[in-house]
């Protein structure tokens, strides 16, 4: 059987990518072959393939974090899994494929009646925020939190999830065009680029930046819990406004890569000025970095759990990504010079045809 795959070959412009088909093998023990249908595309990807996400694939590799397809074939010792069976994979690298081979413990069933770009739509996204609310900072009613980039893929998956705890106050920021989406999820709207968000957290201005004298949904001027995929300073600015007790959770590096240009210094940054330097100055409150692949670590049985849970959410309509745009596989390169614009939504590369 062959495999379409796309390489990131190098990391000088968003569209080095190459296409290339192989043999793949019959799966090993303990394995499953899928014909991948459909694989997510995040702007990780493209941070990984630009080189600005420290400790990240080298190239060549395969981009692509999270896929949904049909087994194909089972490997030697695989039991619960069969042929023709809808699964869908968190992987750190490999997505943009036709065909893959992956541990049968990676697999989770996708339920009866979702396709397959819906679930790879919500597999890293909702996934990914669905740890952070309930694992890292375990999130819960009367709670106030503060999301960045509310109205991207992994932000609006906050929003929802909030939604779905019920009784939490959300600040989200989003750019001004975008602030309609974040106050339909019930969420207090922050314009990053006019407004400084930390005073209107503090209740010092309202939502539409005038002087708050209601302060209407002021409590003390804090939050419980900040999560941050901007980088750099601004993860500080999100800690200084956490209460005390309350927990930063970092998650990316955005300004790493502005306007196609990589800074390799933001990643240094944010983690000694707003990540290590508090710990050293211990306030009570907390900080750290979640990464999918190290919380697998400390808790194995996280990972089938909460994709279940999550793919179960959709099943549900109790989640939805904002809107999902398919595009073949082979136009990846394209995909990734609009990415690095800024897109909305969430494209899903098909990947049913080479
Ligand atoms: N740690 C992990 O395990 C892990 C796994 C997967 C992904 N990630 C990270 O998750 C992050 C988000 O990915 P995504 O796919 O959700 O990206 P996305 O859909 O492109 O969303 C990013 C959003 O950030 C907003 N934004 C940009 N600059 C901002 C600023 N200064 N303040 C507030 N918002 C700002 C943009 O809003 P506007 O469009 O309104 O300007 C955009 O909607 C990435 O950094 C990725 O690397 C981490």
């Amino acid at each position: 059987m062959l495999t379409t795959q796309v390489y990131a070959v190098n990391r000088d412009t968003a569209d080095c990518l190459q296409v290339r088909t192989e043999e793949i093998e019959a799966p090993p023990a303990g394995h499953v072959r899928i014909k991948v249908e459909a694989a997510g595309v995040s702007y990780g990807d493209l941070l990984f393939q630009r080189g600005v996400v420290p400790g990240g694939p080298k190239p060549p590799f395969v981009p692509g974090c999270d896929l949904a397809g049909v087994i194909e074939s089972v490997g030697p010792g695989v039991t619960g899994l069969e042929p023709g069976q809808r699964v869908a994979a968190l992987v750190v690298s490999g997505g943009y494929s036709t065909a893959v081979n992956l541990p049968a413990e990676r697999v989770v069933p996708v339920p009866e009646g979702v396709d397959a770009a819906s679930a790879a739509s919500v597999s890293l996204n909702y996934f990914i925020a669905y740890q952070m609310l309930h694992r890292v900072a375990q999130v819960r009613s009367g709670q106030r939190i503060l999301v960045h980039g509310a109205s991207g893929g992994v932000g609006l998956a906050f929003l929802q999830l909030a939604e779905h705890i019920g009784g939490v106050t959300v600040f989200g920021t989003a750019s001004a065009a975008n602030l309609d989406v974040v106050r339909r999820h019930g969420a207090v709207a922050i314009d990053y680029r006019a407004q400084d968000f930390a005073n209107v957290v503090r209740g010092t201005v309202a939502e539409d930046g005038t002087a708050n004298v209601t302060t209407a949904y002021d409590k003390d001027g804090t939050v419980d819990a900040a999560f941050d995929p901007i980088g750099g300073a601004h993860f500080w600015r999100s800690y200084s406004v956490l209460r005390k007790g309350g927990r930063l959770v970092a998650y990316g590096q955005n300004d790493a890569l502005r306007d196609g240009k990589p800074n390799m210094f933001i990643g240094a940054v944010g983690f000694l000025g707003g990540i290590v330097l508090p710990k050293l100055r211990p306030d009570g409150r907390k900080t750290g970095f979640y990464n999918a692949w190290a919380l697998e670590k400390s808790h194995p049985e996280a990972y089938q759990q909460d994709l279940a849970e999550v793919l179960n959410l959709l099943s549900a309509d109790k989640i939805a990504p904002r809107s999902v745009t398919k595009v073949p596989l082979r136009d990846i390169a394209q995909v990734f010079v609009e990415l690095e614009r800024g897109v909305t939504g969430k494209i899903v590369l098909d990947c049913t045809e080479a």
